[in-house]
């Protein structure tokens, strides 16, 4: 069978102008990005606070792409509807933070979101293998979460490999979104390697063409995409 690969890019808003919010979504909206990250960091489960509801309700009055909302924070289960009546349509956990991981994920499945779970870089991706038919994402950690900015960690190349294998192997329909240290050098391997989803925050908005960036980050996937078109 054929498999999808979706070659998506998703702005991450953590690394935007916030002094000119509106423009920067307007700009997104405009662009080849197919979502909004949003990352939502509590201080506690990352050494990093970023921004909570106000924000999300902000950005879905103007946003016109799903927003991919990724809760770095402890306990998310506790915000769960919240985050989905302001406008989230994906909400990811993270494993690290859920005691009750299986609970979590049908519970963000039950108010009507897709549900992902991230792994940061130090999580085997084997610990998956209990859930992964239940998931509509995976974020694969490619830098240690709480920042914007951060390099690359090359091993999550191989974790990418290993993810990518898990889902053949049980046949779940889970998207792989590569989140931290992505740029125009590293998306096409990230593609050719199974990413579905790459997050992409500093290397579009600290661009001096965000707009040009985006799709440059796009046509990274396009070899991939045409063969799948011709299906
Ligand atoms: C890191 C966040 C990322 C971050 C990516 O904790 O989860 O989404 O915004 O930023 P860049 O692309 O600059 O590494
Ligand atoms: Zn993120």
């Amino acid at each position: 069978m054929k498999e999808k690969i979706r070659g998506y890019i998703a702005p991450s808003i953590l690394s935007a102008n916030f002094l000119h919010l509106e423009d920067e979504i307007r700009m997104v909206n405009s662009s080849d990005a197919d979502w909004f990250h949003i990352d939502v960091m509590d201080g506690v489960f990352v050494p990093n606070i970023s921004f909570g509801f106000p924000l999300v309700e902000a950005i879905n009055q103007v946003a016109q792409k799903p927003l991919d909302v990724h809760l770095m924070i402890v306990q998310p289960e506790k915000y769960i509807e919240e985050f989905r009546s302001l406008g989230a349509d994906h909400i990811s956990v993270h494993y690290e933070a859920c005691t009750h991981l299986n609970r979590t994920i049908h519970q963000i499945k039950n108010v009507g979101a897709q549900a992902g779970v991230a792994i940061n870089p130090h999580t085997p991706v084997a610990l998956l293998a209990d859930v992964i038919r239940d998931l509509d994402i995976v974020i694969l950690m490619s830098v240690n979460p709480g920042f914007g900015g951060q390099k690359f960690i090359p091993h999550s190349f191989q974790k990418l490999s290993e993810l990518k294998q898990l889902i053949r192997d049980t046949g779940s329909s889970a998207l792989i979104e590569v989140d931290g240290g992505v740029t125009q050098e590293n998306a096409r391997r990230l593609f050719e390697n199974g990413a579905d989803i790459l997050v992409a925050g500093s290397s579009v908005f600290k661009s001096a063409n965000p707009t040009a960036t985006i799709a440059e980050l796009r046509k990274s996937a396009h070899p991939f995409m045409a063969a799948d078109l011709s299906n």
